[in-house]
């Protein structure tokens, strides 16, 4: 393995509908990849691509991520849509593993005494990224001569979440093109992470992700058909 990207065939390109050629494939890209050794010019994943072969990933290598690869992920990041180009979102990066453990330990799950499918993934993982918004600013307009911020719409603040959703989605499909894994976080305990990280009050934060060398390849989960989620002109009586 000489650590470069291997450049997609555009047969490849059909493997992602059959599921036993699309785990080999994403095998092939991770141990390529997992050396760390970017070749930027050879990252040749389309974005349909990404959008369908990502997959949220629980069980992950130890090996660390180099600056310049996070650094490529978190550019993405930057150029993602905003309201108003406000660009709300900050973003905490942990690498420390005493922190991220403390991290793994605010998970919580759905169900009573449940644990949370992604704990063991925050402990292994090298990064784990903590998204969060300054508040009022997505969904805000200034008003009058004190400059003072009014919710623009009934939605109130809640724009922030969309957001830094649009942030996520950016760092998920880049990392993945680069070979990495991430898996979002929405179950944990905001209060014990907000005391733990210093965030202040003018900060929410929305989500945790873990990111890191991905250890498995899960088959597709699956999704609706176009035909149920999508209606044609107004909503179906
Ligand atoms: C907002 C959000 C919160 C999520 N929270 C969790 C979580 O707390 N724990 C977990 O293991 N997965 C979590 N997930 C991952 C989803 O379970 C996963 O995206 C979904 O099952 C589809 O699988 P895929 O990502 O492999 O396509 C979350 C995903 C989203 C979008």
């Amino acid at each position: 393995m000489n650590g470069k990207r291997l450049p997609l065939k555009n047969q490849e390109h059909a493997i992602l509908d059959d599921e036993p050629r699309r785990r080999d494939f994403a095998n092939k890209l991770q141990n390529a990849a997992c050396q760390d050794k970017i070749n930027k010019e050879a990252i040749t994943v389309d974005v349909m691509q990404a959008i369908k072969e990502r997959r949220s990933i629980r069980k992950y290598r130890p090996q660390p991520i180099s600056e310049e690869t996070l650094n490529t992920i978190l550019e993405a990041a930057r150029w993602a849509p905003s309201w108003a180009n406000t660009q709300c979102r900050r973003l905490i990066v942990v690498r420390d593993p005493e922190t991220k453990t403390k991290l793994a330990d605010t998970l919580r799950s759905s169900k009573p005494g449940g644990k949370n499918s992604a704990t063991e993934a925050m402990r292994q993982a090298p990064v784990v990224i903590v998204a969060c918004a300054e508040r009022a600013l997505s969904g805000f307009y200034k008003s009058g001569e004190d400059q003072q911020r009014l919710p623009s719409t009934e939605k109130g603040e809640w724009w922030y979440m969309f957001d830094v959703g649009l942030v996520m989605q950016n760092i998920t499909l880049a990392a993945h093109t680069l070979g990495l894994g991430t898996v979002h976080i929405g179950l944990f305990d905001v209060s014990e992470v907000t005391r733990m990280l210093g965030i202040p009050n003018n900060v929410a934060i929305v989500e945790l992700l873990v990111l890191g060398w991905p250890d498995e390849t899960p088959a597709t989960r699956p999704r609706k058909e176009l035909s149920e989620f999508v209606f044609s002109e107004k909503y179906p009586a």
